[in-house]
């Protein structure tokens, strides 16, 4: 009788949890974990204002991570998370997959107008097949931050150059060096990872190279290539200015970290480091300046454009509750608190004009002009795959295991076997 009751008790909690799962909309979010905390906040605000109850799926900073993870629950089917965000260069595969819900509709419904967006970014990120699947949550550029005390204390101005860089490094270097053993000049993201491509394609962009030519062919073994790569080596095996550990460690938060310490002079990041460098616990606060990266010597300034992206899934069993977390996050309202409490920029324009936004967020002209050179990754259904690649090879380039013409040359072998079996596809 016992067992039969225990039996009971199981099935009942089971069914109970299955109902549970049932009645809850599901998000993933990632990012630093300070972002998460915060988009915490701002989904219990969300479910005092509308009764829907909401569970926050964490998931890792690192954005190959968070998509391989993502990628899992989309090629099973599942129905959580019912929405999700997606850097910018997974959304042309993950459209292509069929794992995206159309919003049309959605938007139509809500009387939404998406000229207040910037259409570019809309159309040329979010729109696949002449259908919308997604929204931006927030777009990013690479920057230059660096310490305004220091520079001007030794005498000189954000650098424009990258010449101009590697020497002021060397200077302020060799002089803190004296009480601060761990200084280096320059940090950036150098690991095998996404953000290794990000910071390779600035450098390369800036020497005239790229990837992909206009007319969609693959130009990974050129010139100026190679250049930009030997470049990035010589920062940290020939120049000293940059650590060791740049191609084993080194993603966006071990970067701000460093910098945010106090031991670098000049960091690479993205728009969300600023908020935290400004931190009341931040050792650099206040001397803390942003600008556009350098360039080479006739070269040009370049960023590449990130962000993130929301979509729902295909798949989802709440879709109606998921367009409502996705309408509030996307609302001008939350696109402001975005803007203003995590340095995210909006992929709205109307944010921009707001008077307290223009009050607040002094480093906007900088910003804007970081937007305005910015430089898609290849809008690719496999781009991940090519990065992939990318990523093995610069990495190598980087820790001095092979040349950097050699490790283009095989890149680009390899990543035209992926273009050639998609296009047979
Ligand atoms: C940032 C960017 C994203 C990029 C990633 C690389 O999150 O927004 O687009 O792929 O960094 O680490």
């Amino acid at each position: 009788m016992n067992k039969i009751l225990g039996l009971f008790l199981v099935l009942a909690l089971l069914i109970f949890q299955g109902c549970k799962k049932e009645e809850r909309l599901t998000i993933a979010v990632g990012g630093a974990p300070s972002e998460v905390e915060y988009l915490e906040k701002l989904i219990g605000e969300f479910e005092r204002r509308t009764g829907i109850h909401v569970v926050l799926r964490r998931q890792p900073t690192d954005t190959d991570q968070r998509r391989q993870e993502l990628v899992i629950a989309l090629k099973a089917g599942e129905r959580d998370p019912d929405l999700f965000l997606m850097d910018v260069i997974w959304v042309p595969q993950f459209a292509a997959s069929g794992w995206l819900e159309p919003l049309d509709g959605y938007v139509r419904e809500s009387g939404i107008s998406l000229s207040d967006f910037f259409s570019g970014v809309v159309e040329g990120v979010d729109r696949y097949d002449g259908k919308l699947i997604a929204l931006p949550l927030y777009v990013d550029g690479g920057l230059l931050y660096y310490r305004k005390d220091l520079l001007e204390r030794y005498g000189y101005a954000p650098p424009s150059t990258w010449e101009e860089l590697v020497k002021q490094s060397k200077k302020v270097q060799r002089a803190i060096r004296k009480r601060n053993p761990s200084f280096y000049g320059f940090v950036w993201q150098g690991a095998q990872y996404e953000g290794l491509v990000c910071n390779f394609l600035e450098f390369a962009a800036s020497r005239g190279g790229g990837i992909v030519d206009s007319l969609g062919r693959l130009t990974i073994d050129r010139p100026e290539n190679t250049e930009a790569l030997r470049f990035m080596r010589d920062l940290i095996a020939r120049y000293g200015i940059s650590p060791p550990n740049t191609y084993t460690e080194m993603k966006e938060e071990e970067v701000r970290l460093f910098f945010q310490r106090g031991d670098a002079l000049f960091e690479r990041n993205w728009p969300y480091a600023w908020k935290l460098h400004q931190a009341e616990d931040s050792p650099v606060k206040g001397k803390v300046g942003m600008a556009l990266l350098p360039s080479f010597k006739d070269g040009r300034h370049v960023s590449t454009l990130g962000g993130w992206h929301i979509g729902i899934s295909r798949f989802a069993d709440r879709k109606k509750e998921a367009w409502e977390l996705l309408r509030f996050l996307i609302s001008e309202e939350i696109q402001k608190r975005l803007l203003l409490d995590l340095g995210w920029n909006p992929g709205r324009r109307d944010v921009y004009s707001d008077p307290e936004v223009l009050k607040e967020v002094p480093q906007a002209e900088v910003l804007q002009s970081i937007f305005e050179r910015a430089i898609p990754r290849p809008v690719l259904p496999f781009y991940t795959r090519i990065s992939e690649i990318l990523q093995k090879y610069l990495n190598s380039a980087l820790s001095g295991d092979m040349e950097p013409d050699e490790a283009l040359k095989k890149a680009q072998k390899e990543a035209e076997s992926v273009f050639s079996l998609y296009e047979k596809k």
